[in-house]
């Protein structure tokens, strides 16, 4: 396959997200516009500036950035035009299923309401579930750097829209944080309903993928790269078929990898690891779904097989019903048999 054929099989397949912060789709024209009508300075002076900035060594010197991003979001409306921009963005790469993750506490630690953040979020993709045809989750996303005590306060001003929430999830500096910080706060947030995940393993030992696992009982690892250090836990993840959403383009762009070649999709898959693929943050590192299915596929020379694998996986280790999933399945088992 040369690049027009790979890219155009990629563009082509049904594809499910889920892994994507939705403040981390904020792209810098989007951004420039809202602090304008919220009166909110960027310390850039242009779009070409501030995606200048976008050059990170590690993880936290993205979080650094992406959470001042974030500071120009206040309304209701800003929420609403942050998702819908998103949704819309997908839905021209033919991502059929998200499952979107929010950070309440980026926004209502500087005194933005809980309900203003997820109403916003919430009417987008309501809306993109009318008329994209687009299905979706939404996960919220306790910060690991601030306390325990503080996620529980989270999770009580989620209670209210509890029938909106489908999960929580775990993110923000890894390194430090461990998921064992966050064991109450993650069994209460079951005993409401909510399903569970985490990051670990992105710039964390994979000690924190076992933590995750065995005390906070995630049901699914978002990134789990370090995985591989640890072969008594790849087998766990094939036994207990736990999913793990790596993000690739981020990895390359955090220096979690150094090089694309070196991204480790392809061995999991080999080993039977139900490893799938995801944007995380797009607008600060370069790409949505497609960037990151083809420049993952072309550097590691993925075969057809290996791609469709890839398609296949997100949509089994979505939170979609089984009926869901086999339709999804079977669209994309057609795609590739056409
Ligand atoms: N890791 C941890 N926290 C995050 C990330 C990530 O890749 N993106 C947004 N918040
Ligand atoms: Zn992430």
């Amino acid at each position: 396959m040369n690049s027009s054929e790979l890219k155009k099989l990629i563009e082509g397949i049904p594809k499910a997200e889920l892994h994507l912060h939705i403040e981390g789709s904020f792209e810098p024209e989007l951004m420039f516009e809202i602090a304008k009508r919220n009166n909110k300075e960027i310390p850039y002076k242009s779009v070409a500036e501030l995606k200048n900035a976008y050059k990170f060594n590690n993880l936290q010197e993205f979080l650094d950035i992406y959470y001042a991003g974030a500071n120009v979001l206040i309304t209701e409306q800003d929420f609403f035009d942050l998702t819908w921009a998103y949704l819309t963005k997908v839905h021209s790469q033919n991502v059929v299923h998200v499952e979107v993750f929010f950070d309440p506490q980026t926004h209502t630690d500087r005194g933005i309401a809980f309900d203003v953040v997820i109403t916003g979020i919430y009417k987008a993709l309501e809306k993109a579930n009318k008329e994209l045809n687009i299905s979706y989750k939404l996960i919220m996303s306790y910060l690991r750097h601030l306390s325990e005590e503080e996620a529980f306060k989270t999770l009580e001003a989620s209670i209210p829209f509890k029938s909106w929430i489908d999960g929580v999830g775990l993110d923000s500096s890894e390194k430090g944080n461990p998921p064992s910080k966050f064991e109450k706060v993650f069994k209460a947030s079951a005993d409401h309903g909510y399903k569970l995940v985490a990051h670990a393993g992105e710039e964390g030992p994979s000690e924190y993928i076992w933590e995750a696992l065995d005390i906070l009982n995630v049901d699914r690892i978002d990134h789990g790269n370090r995985c591989l250090d640890d072969e008594k836990l790849v087998q766990k993840l094939i036994k207990d078929n736990i999913a793990l959403t790596l993000c690739p383009l981020s990895n390359l762009e955090l220096k979690v990898i150094s090089k694309m070649e070196d991204h480790p999709v392809a061995k999991m898959l080999e080993k039977g690891i139900l490893a799938t693929i995801h944007s995380d943050d797009p607008a600060y590192f370069g790409g949505y779904m497609n960037e990151n299915f083809y420049e993952t596929a072309k550097a590691l020379n993925l075969n057809k097989d290996q791609i469709k694998q890839l398609a296949i996986n997100a949509f089994e280790a979505s939170w979609l019903s089984n009926e869901d999933k086999a339709k999804h399945i079977s669209k994309v088992e057609n795609y590739f048999n056409k």
